[in-house]
């Protein structure tokens, strides 16, 4: 298969862990005889610093005719610290997700069970979770009228949002729902707002198209005590766009690092996949950021073109490096290998036959293992 993609690292650890993924996408490009064209771009604080524009035209351009977007992180504390900015990094996220229409963010959360121990949640707790959020992206508070009033003095963002955008994300949701666990809670304000009202509504509504998926309904507040209370009760979690972008950060608590949890956007046009984290800028240049987001990212990325196998190659080799406890500090912060050794590894199990008993002792010293 032969297939462009389009490379935005963006800022902090994102060039580091896209470098990552980048390794793997290389090694099942190799095993598989694919051919991955990259082409990369800039989008974030990086792309203000080179040309002023957190989204260039050129940027647009190139995720247009690429098959797919890989994209590692957005966000510089420069600007989260001066309110004022007319420009942000975050604006070039936010105009290429309105640009290619992606408007169904799917976060999957999955509990690797040699991790149990590195969540702060008990292991009764979390055991057996396996939940996904299909969060809206392109619509909502993010998106609705927003300004000033008062000479600046007061604010406003509007929460809107339009039957159709609700109905187009809420389809995705059932089916994956049928394809899943048949459960389907709509999470939202519904004892509050109007927009969540309406959600509940065409949720309603479209629920008897879907028999044998049962709907739960359930106050934001609600769930989010729920998700870390009680995980292993949800299936598919559907929601708007803010209550999604928090309640998905809240779910990675489960996992133990939020550097686990990679998200596929898709819509109209071509379809992007990063990681949830931030930017991490504490971490950036020091080659100690989670790849695993942005590789198991990758794996989505595999399997949105249908290579099945590829992607679970993908997601087994991650599963093995995991295994061998062979991890970034936030997995471990007594005995840890560095960003780029996990991508070296994680790519050389792609490409090879390596399994659980092959040993990876000198990973250490900085040589990788000889097979
Ligand atoms: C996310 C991020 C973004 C969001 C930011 C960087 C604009 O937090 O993808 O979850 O709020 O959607
Ligand atoms: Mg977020």
């Amino acid at each position: 298969m032969k297939k462009r993609i389009a490379v935005l690292p963006g800022d902090g650890i994102g060039p580091e862990v896209i470098k990552q993924a980048v390794k793997v996408m290389d090694a099942i490009a190799n095993r598989y005889n694919h051919e991955f064209i990259t082409d990369y771009a800039l989008m974030g604080a990086i792309a203000i610093d080179e040309t002023g524009n957190p989204l260039p035209q050129e940027t647009i351009d190139i995720c247009r005719m690429a098959d797919a977007v890989l994209f590692g992180a957005i966000g510089d504390p420069k600007y989260d610290n001066d309110p004022s900015a007319k420009v942000r990094p975050e604006q070039g996220l936010l105009r290429l997700r309105k640009e290619l229409g992606l408007y169904a963010n799917i976060r999957p959360v999955r509990l690797f069970s040699p991790l149990v121990d590195r969540s702060p949640l008990k292991e009764e707790r979390i055991k057996g979770t396996d939940l996904v959020v299909y969060r809206e992206l392109t619509s909502g508070i993010y998106f609705g009228d927003k300004g000033r009033l008062e000479g600046g003095r007061a604010a406003f963002d509007t929460c809107y949002y339009h039957e159709d955008e609700i109905v187009r994300i809420a389809t995705m949701a059932f089916e994956a729902a049928g394809r899943r666990r048949h459960k389907l809670t709509l999470v939202d304000k519904a004892n509050v707002l109007e927009s969540s009202r309406l959600w509940r509504e065409v949720v309603q509504k479209m629920a008897k198209d879907y028999p044998s998926v049962e709907v739960d309904y359930l106050f934001v507040d609600n769930a989010a005590m729920q998700v870390v209370q009680n995980p292993s009760q949800f299936d598919v979690i559907l929601t708007g766009n803010m209550f999604g972008d928090i309640i998905s950060d809240e779910t990675s608590v489960i996992t133990g690092s939020i550097g686990l949890l990679p998200s596929a956007s898709l819509g109209e046009a071509t379809s992007l996949f990063e990681p949830i984290h931030g930017s991490y800028p504490q971490a950036a240049g020091k080659d100690i950021a989670n790849p695993l987001a942005t590789i198991l990212s990758l794996a989505m990325l595999l399997e949105h073109f249908g290579l099945l196998e590829e992607a679970k190659r993908v997601e087994q080799a991650v599963e093995l490096v995991i295994a061998k406890g062979l991890v970034t500090p936030d997995l471990n912060a007594d005995n840890f290998i560095s960003c780029s050794k996990v991508g070296d590894v994680v790519a050389m199990m792609v490409e090879s036959d390596l399994d659980e008993d092959t040993s990876f002792d000198n990973i250490f010293e900085g040589n990788l293992p000889l097979i």
